[in-house]
């Protein structure tokens, strides 16, 4: 039987690799036979890969020259953009890092791409309120260069409801929900992304730092009653670019055990009276 989760022959650009969801889906794609080029502002050491280019997604021109540098070496047969900053960061890195260096490089590698090609990033839980931010959210989408994309935030960065973090996880799935029905019969590269929950990594005591302690011990946790683990993404990342998910595009996955899709049906509780909310 073809192994359809194989990733032998597979050259995948990754952008955000050092540490956490990415590193692990950088693992688990050379477990699986798969070759990696590593992008990142720090030096991954958890994998052997193909090649390392230091970047700082924040660099639209920087973004160019690696996906330009990627496709002159080899085929870019799938992508990963797994870096991210959380909300404790200044605004505009947030929505750099996390949304609008996330959009540039997946459209600049997708020109690059075969059809049967594919492209995932990752979103969060804290962008569950997408629906109901469509009017602000597509403000930004409309933007296509990075550089207007940016003074957007600069313009409206001291506005209430932009909370950079979440909008920028709002701007993701929205996103690629929106691309992928065009991106997708066009070119037959596919475009998803993960929501994850609480995950212990690197970056969830700035989660900590800014929204408390309590609030994630009040967090639904459906499984164990614990966060999930680096590896428990990094293999719903890799499921979604293999060629098991052959069908699958324009999808936000909840990889968080139910907590989200439980709390938008009212079946799971997020329950804030501990902190008097
Ligand atoms: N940890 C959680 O609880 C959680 C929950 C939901 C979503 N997420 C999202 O998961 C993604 C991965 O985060 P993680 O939890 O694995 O944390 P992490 O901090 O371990 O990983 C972030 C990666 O992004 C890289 N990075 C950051 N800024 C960069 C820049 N300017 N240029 C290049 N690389 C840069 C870091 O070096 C690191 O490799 C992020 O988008 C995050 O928002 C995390």
């Amino acid at each position: 039987m073809r192994n359809l989760f194989s990733y032998e022959g597979k050259r995948c650009l990754f952008a955000g690799c050092f540490s956490g969801m990415g590193e692990a889906a950088a693992r688990i794609v050379r477990e699986l036979g798969g070759s990696v080029v590593a992008a990142d502002i720090r030096k991954p050491s958890g994998f052997d890969y193909e090649s390392y280019h230091e970047i700082d997604l924040r660099d639209a021109a920087a973004i160019e020259q690696l996906v330009s540098e990627t496709a002159a070496s080899g085929p870019i047969d799938r992508v990963f953009y797994c870096a991210g900053l959380p909300g404790t960061r200044p605004k505009v890195d947030v929505m750099l890092v996390n949304f609008i260096g996330l959009r540039h490089l997946i459209e600049h590698a997708v020109p690059h791409m075969q059809p049967g090609g594919a492209a995932v990033s990752i979103s969060s839980g804290a962008g569950m309120g997408y629906m109901g931010m469509q009017e602000k959210v597509g403000a930004l989408l409309e933007l296509d260069d990075p550089a207007a994309a940016r003074d957007w935030v600069v313009k409206h960065q001291d506005e209430e409801w932009l909370e950079a973090y979440s909008f920028s996880k709002m701007c993701t799935i929205t996103w690629t929900i929106r691309r992928a029905a065009t991106l997708t019969p066009e070119t037959g590269v596919r475009l998803n992304c993960t929501s994850p929950g609480p995950t212990d990594t690197p970056m969830m005591p700035s989660f900590v730092e800014q929204s408390g302690q309590a609030f994630f011990d009040a967090y639904p946790k459906p499984i164990d009653n614990r966060n999930s683990t680096s590896e428990e993404q990094g293999w719903p990342l890799v499921f979604l670019n293999s060629d098991a998910a052959s069908y699958v595009s324009g999808e936000n996955l909840y990889t968080d055990g139910g907590a989200c899709n439980g709390m938008m049906l009212g079946a799971i509780q997020l329950d804030l009276s501990s902190l008097g909310r």
